[in-house]
Order: C-alpha cells, then structure tokens, then sequence
C-alpha cells in the first residue's frame, strides 16, 4: 500500500510516499481502507519532536511509527475472525489513536473496540476525517468545563480547527459564544453561530474583563494572565493547547484573589464521543471547517499549512 513516511524527525521535507506492506487484520481487528485523512496540531508536533519530550515517548533518536495520522475516514474490507460489531463496506471515522497512529497510508487494521463509529450516509470521507481532532478535542473540554445553556463563552483562536469545533459545540449546548480571531476570519467565525466576534488585530480584549463564565484558550497565544481577567469570578479557564513548559510557568504566576477553575492536559480519543457528533452532523447542528484538501502526495504542503498556525480549520488529505 502508499503510506505517507516519516522516518527522521525534521521539517515537512522529512517525508515521502512510499510502498509499505499492507497490514493483516488480527483476530479482533478490522482492516480499514482509509479515504480521507487530516494534517494536525498532533501530526506536525510528532513530526517536529515539539515539545522535545515526544522524543522520550515516540523515539529517542528518530520515530518509532513511521506512518502519521491520529484520524481515519474509510471503510472495513476485511474483519478478523472474533470481529462482532463491524462488517465488510462499513464506512468508519474516528481516531487511529495517538500512541498507534497510521492514519496516513490507504489501510490501517484496528482493534473494533477503538476510538471510531459508523459515518451517517450522507457524510462524505473528507467531512468525516476534518471531524474527530478538533471536535473530539473540543467537545471533551467543554464537558470537563460543563458548558451549559445560559453561559457566556469565550473561544479564543475560533478559526483553528479546536476553536471553530469548540464555537459550534458551545452553542450547540445552549451557551453564547463570542469568537476570537484575526480581520480576514471574522465572517467566518460569525458564520458559525457565534453571536459576539472579537478581531484580535484590532479590538481591546480587555475591555471585556470578568464578562465570560468559560474562556476556552485553543491555540496557545492568549496569555494566561488575559485569560484569568476576561473570566468572571468562579469561572472556568480551558487551556486547550498548554504544553508542559507553559503548565508549569502557570504555577508559578501571580493570580490574584480571582477563584477560577482551570482546565486543561490532553483529551480527546472516545469512540462514544464520535458517535455523538455522527449524531450532530446528521441534525445539522455541527460541520467541519475544511481550509484545503490536498492529495497524499502533497502531504508535505498539508503539513506546512498544519504547522503555519494559519490554517483555517481542518487539512484533509485523501486517498
Ligand atoms: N490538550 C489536548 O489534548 C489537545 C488536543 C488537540 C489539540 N491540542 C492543541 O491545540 C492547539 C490548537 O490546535 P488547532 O489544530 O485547533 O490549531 P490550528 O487549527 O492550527 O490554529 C490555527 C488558527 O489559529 C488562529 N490564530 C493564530 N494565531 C492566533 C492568535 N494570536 N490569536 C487568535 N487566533 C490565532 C489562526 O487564525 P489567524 O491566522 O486568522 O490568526 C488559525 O485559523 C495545538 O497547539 C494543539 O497541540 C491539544
């Protein structure tokens, strides 16, 4: 099979197409013959070794797992022997898993217990694959966070594919979403169902000091001092990309006498949890945001646009 490789650590030049074999199902594995796969936040850390400490998990000297690619849009063409819930032409979407990855290559067996569920008919593969990262992630924030009906949310970096997800979700759960982003995603952002747009080019966040119940920080570049002023006292703080060296410089800063909650660490990977938004796509109530979808063999472009911290939504890459 064609499988995106990454065998060095490095810039996206580190990667090339190549023939790989094609994975055997095990007994209580499914083969998956992937359609559409997504560049991530994910792909181009694990690429880059960013932060320094993938290393440690995923290879000291160069990576384990070759292959990228933490989602999967496909269908099963082959199930092992103890397989019960999937049959052959099921079309599957979901997470390949973070550990596992693989995501970027035409097949990937998996367990049938893993972090996946069936596509609704009329969801196509590149819709299916720009779902699970940004969805997945944000909807396990915003539970940890108990978003509500009534409450007045604040998604910062509202274009990326967490915030436009966790903007769409919010709403979904009955709050009012106010959008954070640069001039050319304002339409964008409103677009989506947000019913305050704040252009961080031009606005003064902090005129709106202690106005939100829930500031859901998805890109890393508020900081969190701001983020502790736009919160109202006894509100929650999601911090939705926090890397390690960013944790714990937060223990140390100064946080006034506001009580917050604070949310953050790694989320995300629940097969239940994509079943749920199969269900939300089907009333209509979320859709991915999709910037560009690439060929495989233009992954490396995927992965620069990935990495840019410009890409509006999702990049989806198809075989
Ligand atoms: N904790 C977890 O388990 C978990 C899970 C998934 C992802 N993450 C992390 O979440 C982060 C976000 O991922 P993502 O894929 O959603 O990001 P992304 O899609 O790459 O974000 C890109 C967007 O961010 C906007 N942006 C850039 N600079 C900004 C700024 N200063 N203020 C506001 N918006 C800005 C850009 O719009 P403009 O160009 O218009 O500014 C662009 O639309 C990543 O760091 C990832 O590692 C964490």
């Amino acid at each position: 099979m064609k499988a995106a490789l990454a065998t060095a650590y490095g810039s996206p030049d580190v990667i090339r197409i190549a023939e790989v074999p094609t994975p055997s199902p095990k007994n209580n594995e499914v083969l998956i013959r992937i359609h559409a796969s997504a560049v991530n936040a994910a792909d181009w850390r694990l690429r880059r070794a960013n932060p320094w400490f993938v290393r440690l998990i995923f290879g000291l000297f160069k990576p384990r797992r070759a292959i990228l690619g933490v989602v999967f849009a496909g269908e099963v063409v082959q199930t092992g022997d103890a397989v019960t819930q999937y049959t052959t032409g099921d079309r599957l979407f979901g997470w390949t898993s973070v550990m596992k990855l693989g995501g970027h290559a035409e097949y990937i067996a998996l367990p049938e217990k893993g972090a996946f569920a069936r596509m609704p008919e009329r969801m196509s593969f590149t819709d299916a694959a720009a779902i699970p990262f940004g969805f997945g992630t944000a909807m396990a924030f915003l539970r940890k966070a108990k978003v509500g009906p009534g409450q007045q949310v604040l998604v910062y970096g509202a274009s990326g594919a967490v915030g436009s997800a966790a903007l769409q979700l919010a709403k979904h759960l009955g709050a009012d979403v106010t959008g954070v982003c640069s001039t050319r995603n304002v339409n964008l952002v409103r677009s989506l169902g947000a019913v305050g747009v704040l252009d961080y080019t031009k606005d003064d966040l902090l005129a709106h000091r202690d106005r939100y119940d829930v500031v859901f920080e998805t890109v890393g570049k508020l900081p969190f001092k701001d983020c502790l002023s736009l919160v109202k006292p006894g509100g929650t703080v999601i911090l939705g990309s926090e890397l390690p060296a960013q944790m714990l410089a937060r223990q140390f800063a100064p946080k006034g006498n506001k009580k917050v909650k604070v949310v953050g660490g790694t989320v995300g990977e629940s097969g239940a949890d994509i079943s749920q938004l199969a269900a939300l796509w089907e009333r209509n109530a979320i859709r991915p945001v999709i910037d560009r979808v690439l060929p495989l063999e233009r992954i490396q472009e995927a992965h620069t646009l990935a990495e840019s911290g410009r890409k509006v939504g999702n990049v989806v890459v198809t075989m």
